[in-house]
Order: C-alpha cells, then sequence, then structure tokens
C-alpha cells in the first residue's frame, strides 16, 4: 500500500473558521476524513504545524520512506529559504498545494520557495486540490 503525508504548514489548523471566503467552511479533519474514507487503497497520513522548523523535522522524517508529500506550506511557502531546501533534500517527491489561487491575490503570495523542487503545483480548487495531488500520486 503506498504511503502519503500531508504536510499543512501556519494557519491551517483553522480551517473552516479562518477567512471562509477564500478557504472554504469545512474543517481540515472533516474533509480529511471524507478523502480517507474513498480512497482506501493508500495511507494518507496528516501533520499540521505553525512552526516552521518542525515542518522540516517532518520533510525529513518522511522524506526517504514515504511514495509521496502533498505539502501546503501555507504563509512559509512564500518566505521560507528552509523548507524549500528541506524539499530538496529529500527523495520523497512533493507535491506543492494551495487552497485558495495564490497568483490572484496579494504580490507577496506569487512567489513561492517550494515550486522550483517540488514535483509540481496544484492551486486554486479548494479543498480539491488536495485530493487532486493524492491523484496523482496514485
Ligand atoms: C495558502 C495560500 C497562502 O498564501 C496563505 O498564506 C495560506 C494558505 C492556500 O492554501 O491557499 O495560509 O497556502
Amino acid at each position: 500500500m503506498k504511503k502519503l503525508i500531508i504536510i499543512n504548514g501556519p494557519n491551517l489548523n483553522l480551517l473552516g473558521k479562518r477567512e471562509p471566503k477564500i478557504y472554504g467552511s469545512l474543517s481540515f479533519t472533516e474533509f480529511l476524513d471524507k478523502v480517507k474514507a474513498k480512497y482506501t487503497n493508500v495511507k494518507i497520513d496528516y501533520f499540521q504545524s505553525n512552526i516552521e522548523g518542525e515542518l522540516i523535522d517532518k520533510l525529513h522524517e518522511v522524506g526517504f520512506n514515504y511514495d509521496g508529500v502533498i505539502l501546503n506550506a501555507a504563509a512559509y511557502t512564500h518566505t521560507s529559504v528552509g523548507i524549500g531546501d528541506a524539499v530538496k533534500a529529500i527523495e520523497t517527491p512533493v507535491i506543492e498545494v494551495h487552497i485558495s489561487n495564490t497568483y490572484s491575490r496579494e504580490e507577496f503570495r506569487h512567489q513561492s520557495y517550494i515550486s522550483a523542487n517540488a514535483k509540481g503545483v496544484i492551486l486554486g480548487f479548494g479543498l480539491q486540490s488536495y485530493e487532486l495531488a493524492i491523484q496523482s500520486f496514485l
């Protein structure tokens, strides 16, 4: 069975409550339960942290023994050379995802330190962005 992990960065623990016009009103755990029930042929782990170093530690931990990482580094996407370097350092392919279309938002969201080393980027499809990434790994 394939082993995937979804890694979510800062403020994504507030999904469902946070700016619902942009990010929707479903909590991530509600969404994850649905996705896990739908994709029973794959192991889907989940990790969320608001702390940059914890995200880097998790990438190191899974980066040599998982089949895929689905990473929404949230605001750190636009600022973190460290997370970008971690994505480059590991062997497991990483798909960068975003809920919103970051290119239709403020200019500081157009920059990503992750994209250059990601296998691909999926953004703008709401929570479905994560599901499209899962399907791509399958
Ligand atoms: C986000 C987009 C980022 O610009 C923002 O900082 C987030 C969420 C998204 O999924 O749309 O926190 O990564």
